[in-house]
């Protein structure tokens, strides 16, 4: 079972996107597909069909974290094939501090997901903060993926997380790999797109996805329909490149296995 961490600091950044098309796009391929969002706004537990002022909170991802549940009491299933969902509750926000206190605190996800689970992969969706939910996220995956956009001000914070992963890897974590970026929001037309993009691929030669996603409009609008890209629009470009990026994820995952 491999589990990935989409995070970032930066709030907007696609981190709810990538994980919802990626989840999907993963499930096309037919993988067994569980999404976990920890982000107590709820946007992926929304996109995947669950109205999240309708999940209980034992229910939740809230209640794996903080132990009070084990995980297999709370897989939803979604409209999306082969995608199941652990979804957020609004007392995630307040998780951070129920957590904090103790270093037992940081590791109630992954000692969760050391249960034996039907799934390929694990999503996990980040809120835009750090503190002590990210950090369970971090001390659980096998690989933080970041989204990034291509505008310059969006990379502030990436050194950051770099060095909290390693941090994480030193520590906790001796199998965790490199994370690795993924451009979205790309606009090939813009010369300011086009820098950063050299630019990115410049520092971070091994570690950042060939694929890139692009500025999409069906990208934007499925989230208020409640589907993925997939079931919205297959023919929008982002659908490509998606599966391009899942086909991208599982080589680069196998190659280190
Ligand atoms: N490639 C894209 N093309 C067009 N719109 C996009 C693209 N990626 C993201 N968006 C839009 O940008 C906004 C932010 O995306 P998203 O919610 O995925 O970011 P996020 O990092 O999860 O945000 P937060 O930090 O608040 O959780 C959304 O309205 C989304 O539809
Ligand atoms: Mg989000």
């Amino acid at each position: 079972m491999h589990i990935i961490t989409i995070a970032n600091e930066k709030g907007g950044v696609g981190k709810t996107t990538v994980t919802v098309n990626l989840a999907a796009a993963l499930g096309l391929h037919g993988s067994r597909v569980l999404v976990i969002d920890l982000d107590s706004q709820g946007h992926a537990t929304e996109w995947l069909g669950v109205p999240k002022a309708q999940l209980p909170q034992d229910r939740s991802a809230y209640a794996v974290i903080t132990r009070k549940a084990p995980i297999a009491q709370t897989l939803l299933s979604t409209h999306e094939a082969g995608v199941v969902l652990c979804g957020a509750h609004v007392l995630l926000a307040q998780a951070a501090l129920e957590l904090g206190s103790h270093v037992e605190g940081l590791f109630g996800l992954r000692d969760a997901l050391a249960a034996e689970l039907p799934f390929d992969y694990v999503l996990i969706d980040c809120p835009p903060a750090k503190g002590a939910v990210v950090f369970n996220a971090l001390i659980a995956a096998q690989l933080v993926l970041a989204p990034v956009l291509s505008h310059a001000l969006s990379l502030e914070g990436l050194g950051e997380l770099i060095e909290t992963v390693q941090r994480v890897k030193s520590r906790y974590s001796p199998g965790l790999l490199d994370p690795m970026m993924v451009i979205n929001d790309y606009e090939g037309r813009a010369s300011a797109d086009r820098q950063v993009q050299e630019y990115l691929r410049q520092q971070f030669p091994h570690t950042l996805f060939q694929t890139m996603i692009g500025r999409d409009a069906p990208l934007r609008e499925c989230f208020a329909a409640r589907e993925s890209i997939f079931r919205y629009r297959r023919t929008a470009r982002s659908a490509a490149q998606f599966l391009a990026l899942a086909h991208e994820i599982q080589e680069q995952l196998h190659a280190t296995a």
